[in-house]
């Protein structure tokens, strides 16, 4: 597949793929360079009007978000909603089936996440996430990410700064990217041995928006 130009270019921690069973195939290693597996995709539907949709129904506020698992996508299915709008929820949920039928056992937790904001989290700093996670987002603003070498460790959370002169990178709405996380101690300071993950960073739909993203933990096969 060709690789997408919104991607930085000759950089190999990405790697792109084209089907979701090569996603689920894939496999982080100590001796292999990708941190992130991308799967390029075009969807139809109106996900910016669900979205607004599904958060006037929950009454969530500007700066909260909430999640709603495989269960709560399908009752949701026979809301009075307008006739794109159920065409993307009904993507959403063909994914998280498909999800779960091709990971076989190795997807967890798998749910929507509808996003007013981000008030009471720090995901809005470029971070990397305990473990290794399966992500869509479906409107824009898609996750923010940095190359490894662009960021700088603070110490301390799993947070990282960004370089002076670097930028940031997002994906397309649509994509379906598996991307490898893992802890790394507090206060130890960062050298070449580092682990390195995957970095990015949420980031805040524009007031009145709502962001929806899927994400799932997954365990994706490691070799050593
Ligand atoms: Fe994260």
């Amino acid at each position: 597949m060709e690789r997408p130009d919104y991607i930085p270019e000759n950089y190999n921690r990405i790697k792109v793929v084209e089907s979701l069973t090569a996603l689920a195939n894939a496999c982080f290693g100590k001796k292999t360079p990708e941190n992130c597996f991308l799967l390029p995709r075009q969807m139809k539907g109106d996900f910016d009007g669900l979205g607004q949709a599904l958060a006037k129904r929950s009454r969530i506020k500007d700066g909260d978000f909430y999640s709603l698992g495989l269960r709560q996508i399908k009752n949701a299915l026979t809301l009075p909603l307008q006739e794109d709008q159920k065409l993307a929820l009904k993507q959403i949920f063909d994914d998280m089936v498909s999800i779960e039928e091709t990971f076989q056992g190795r997807a967890h937790s798998i749910h929507l996440r509808v996003v007013r904001g981000y008030a009471h989290s720090s995901a809005t700093r470029f971070h990397t996430d305990g473990g290794n996670r399966l992500l869509c987002g479906y409107s824009l603003p898609v996750t923010e990410c940095a190359k490894n070498e662009d960021v700088i460790y603070t110490g301390y959370d799993n947070k990282y700064l960004l370089k002076a002169n670097a930028q940031p990178f997002s994906f397309a709405p649509g994509d379906m990217w598996l991307q490898e996380g893992g802890r790394f101690p507090d206060k130890k300071p960062r050298n070449e041995e580092d682990p390195q993950h995957f970095i990015h960073r949420a980031t805040e739909p524009a007031p009145g928006n709502v962001r929806l993203l899927l994400i799932c933990e997954t365990k994706a096969p490691s070799l050593s």
